[in-house]
Parts: C-alpha cells; sequence; structure tokens
C-alpha cells in the first residue's frame, strides 16, 4: 500500500514514522508513506497557501490551486482521497479495515479555517475522528494511517488482531502480566490454569461483559 499525506506541516510527521511499529513496516516494504508539502505547490509570491474567506469572517482559508495541484501530482487510477475534516464521517474500525483494502490513500490534512469548499470535488471521502475541534488534520491524519497500516497482513501478528476491540462489535478481554500478585491484586486464576478452553470461554464471557458495561452502544 502507498500512503500520501498532504499536509502544510510535513514535520509533524517525521518523529511518528520514525518508531516502532509504523516505521517496521516501512522498513519492510509493507507500505510506502510520502508526506507532501502543499506549499510546494503554490505559484504564489512568499508560497502563499491560504487567503481570507469571501463575505468576511475570520481566520484563513486553504485556497484551491495548491491543494488540486498537489493532489493532481500523486493521483492514479487506483487513488481514494481522503479529507481530515470535522464535518466527515465519524472514523471506526470498520472503515479503518476498508481503508486497509485499498492500494493508495492520499490524506488530506487542513489548517485554520480549514479548506475552499471547492477542493471537495476532488475528494472520495471527508473523516473526522470524533465530534471535537482540532487546529489541524495532522493529528487525524495519523490516526487514521496508524490505524490502517497495522491492518496491513504481515505488519502486527493475525493472532493480535484477532480478539481486538470492535471485532465482532466487542470490546477486548482484559489483559495481565507478571507478577501474580501487585500490591495485592491478584491475577483471575482461570488465567493460570493452564486449560486453554477455560481461558477462552472466560475471555468471551469478559468481552461481552466489558462490552455491555463500558460500550452498550455497540450491542445494538
Ligand atoms: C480548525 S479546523 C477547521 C474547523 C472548521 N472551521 C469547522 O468548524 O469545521 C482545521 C482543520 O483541522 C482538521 N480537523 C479538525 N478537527 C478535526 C476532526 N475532528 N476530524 C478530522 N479533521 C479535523 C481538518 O482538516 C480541518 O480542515
Amino acid at each position: 500500500m502507498k500512503i500520501d499525506i498532504l499536509t502544510l506541516f510535513p514535520n509533524m510527521f517525521t518523529p511518528f514514522l520514525e518508531e516502532s511499529i509504523i516505521k517496521r513496516a516501512i522498513d519492510n516494504d509493507l507500505v510506502s508513506i510520502r508526506v507532501i508539502n502543499i506549499r510546494d505547490f503554490s505559484t504564489l509570491n512568499n508560497s502563499q497557501v491560504d487567503d481570507t474567506p469571501y463575505g468576511g469572517g475570520s481566520g484563513m482559508v486553504i485556497m484551491c490551486d495548491p491543494v488540486f495541484k498537489a493532489v493532481e501530482s500523486v493521483r492514479d487510477d487506483d487513488s481514494l482521497v481522503i479529507m481530515m475534516s470535522p464535518s466527515g464521517k465519524v472514523y471506526n474500525e470498520c472503515i479503518a479495515k476498508e481503508l486497509s483494502t485499498k492500494k493508495h490513500l492520499i490524506i488530506l490534512c487542513g489548517h485554520y479555517e480549514g479548506f475552499d469548499e471547492r477542493i471537495k470535488t476532488i475528494v472520495d471521502m471527508e473523516v473526522s475522528i470524533g465530534d471535537y475541534v482540532l487546529t489541524g488534520g495532522e493529528v487525524p491524519a495519523l490516526a487514521v494511517m496508524d490505524s490502517v497500516v497495522r491492518l496491513i497482513p504481515g505488519v502486527i501478528s493475525e493472532g493480535s488482531l484477532e480478539s481486538e476491540s470492535f471485532n465482532d462489535n466487542l470490546l477486548d478481554y482484559p489483559v495481565y502480566t507478571k507478577p501474580r500478585v501487585y500490591n495485592g491484586l491478584e491475577v483471575p486464576e482461570v488465567l493460570l490454569s493452564g486449560d486453554h478452553k477455560k481461558i477462552e470461554e472466560y475471555r468471551n464471557s469478559e468481552r461481552n461483559r466489558v462490552t455491555k458495561e463500558k460500550r452498550p452502544d455497540l450491542l445494538k
């Protein structure tokens, strides 16, 4: 898979791409991620990319031309263009799974007051990461990129993905590690039993219990 992130603040991505599972996925050629500066596509003085809104009001609006040109520079027949936007479809694991099957994602990060509305004519999908407003689309793009990359086959083990939260509309079961007792808090006995069938039953029932308690909406 290829992911191109179009942003006015490319440096925000550098440390994230150089650590942990994402770095390993890149090093192992399971994904190729490029971060592209929209400003490089400006033809105006001082590489201007934004201007005041027509009709008045505060803030600056990202202009069509550099974004159209930046998208054109990377788009091909396999591309899906995703705009980060508070008014987009609220992101979830189901969308992450769908995106992880695509060959090429182009992720547009807004800033300031957001994008000129006409940019939406070259966008396939608008995505919000929740009902709150961030200063820019960089954190949302990182969330989308991270959640998609970990679903690409080979990035993390199949077993780790199987019982994860949101699979089968359930949350994950609680996990424990050594020591067996910490400050008087004990690990559930069944997990020490070595009885794999019982452990599986316990974990399944815990997934149901935790989901009922914390996210009953998932069970509907
Ligand atoms: C300050 S926001 C613009 C907010 C916009 N004026 C509004 O009220 O909807 C700047 C950029 O941050 C990104 N952004 C902010 N909140 C987001 C969210 N919840 N989900 C996805 N992107 C978001 C978008 O790319 C947006 O264009």
